[in-house]
């Protein structure tokens, strides 16, 4: 397949550094909105890319979950991929890209596990089914020889915990967060003069609270 004659000219939007908020927390919440408002399917889905000691990247969906005052939330398996990864090297980088407003936000940042605590709340308020399917993953990209397996697993699992009894949080699941060390808002423009505008906290700064870190920005060439 060839698609050297496929091209779009990217003309919905502009951004401008003299526009700009000074914290890029609340431009990504304002962008998160607008994808909302646009109706863009799951904009809080995410690539997550991890490199563990083998030097080899990974890169995958997940879901965010929250925006912190430093940075923003995923879950998933701790013995997955990804959690091996993180486990050997904390930095990350992750991509949302909302085609329906020609936006592409990439975050650099490390991760960290969030308090059990905060994690197990989570995880009680998801639907039962998905409670069930979070202990059938196990490791979470473990080889398994059919679906059938899976589906044993997940109807035994039923019977030991059917609907409205409490599926108790498993020790291998749970939340991270990417604390933002640099953000950036790419906003196609025509004629491939895209505008990137990148906010990176400044590493003097001991303070990574939002209210209180402060960042700069640079535009950046196409
Ligand atoms: C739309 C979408 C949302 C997903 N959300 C999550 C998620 O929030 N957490 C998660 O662990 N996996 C999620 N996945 C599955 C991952 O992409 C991946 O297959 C899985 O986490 C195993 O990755 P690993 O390579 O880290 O083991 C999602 C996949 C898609 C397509």
């Amino acid at each position: 397949m060839d698609f050297t004659d496929q091209r779009l000219s990217y003309e919905k939007g502009s951004l401008d550094q003299q526009s700009i908020p000074a914290s890029p927390f609340e431009l990504l919440k304002t962008w998160m909105d607008e994808a909302i408002a646009q109706q863009v399917q799951e904009p809080y889905a995410m690539s997550l890319a991890t490199c563990g000691t083998d030097q080899k990247p990974s890169v995958r969906i997940v879901l965010m979950r929250e925006i912190t005052d430093t940075g923003i939330v995923f879950y998933t398996n701790y013995e997955s991929a990804k959690g091996q990864d993180i486990s050997e090297n904390p930095n990350a980088e992750v991509l949302f890209f909302w085609h329906e407003l020609e936006r592409q936000i990439r975050i650099s940042g490390s991760i960290a596990k969030i308090d059990a605590d905060k994690s197990a709340a989570y995880f009680q308020k998801r639907p039962h089914d998905s409670q069930v399917g979070a202990w059938v993953s196990q490791p979470q990209s473990g080889e398994v020889a059919n679906r059938e397996v899976m589906e044993q697993t997940f109807e035994a699992l039923q019977n030991d915990y059917p609907e409205n009894s409490q599926v108790p949080t498993p020790e291998f699941w749970g939340g991270y967060e990417i604390t933002i060390h640099e953000i950036e808002f790419w906003q196609g423009r025509a004629s491939r003069m895209h505008d990137r505008i990148v906010y990176t906290r400044d590493s003097n700064s001991n303070n990574v609270n939002k209210n209180d870190a402060s960042w700069s920005t640079k535009r950046l060439l196409p």
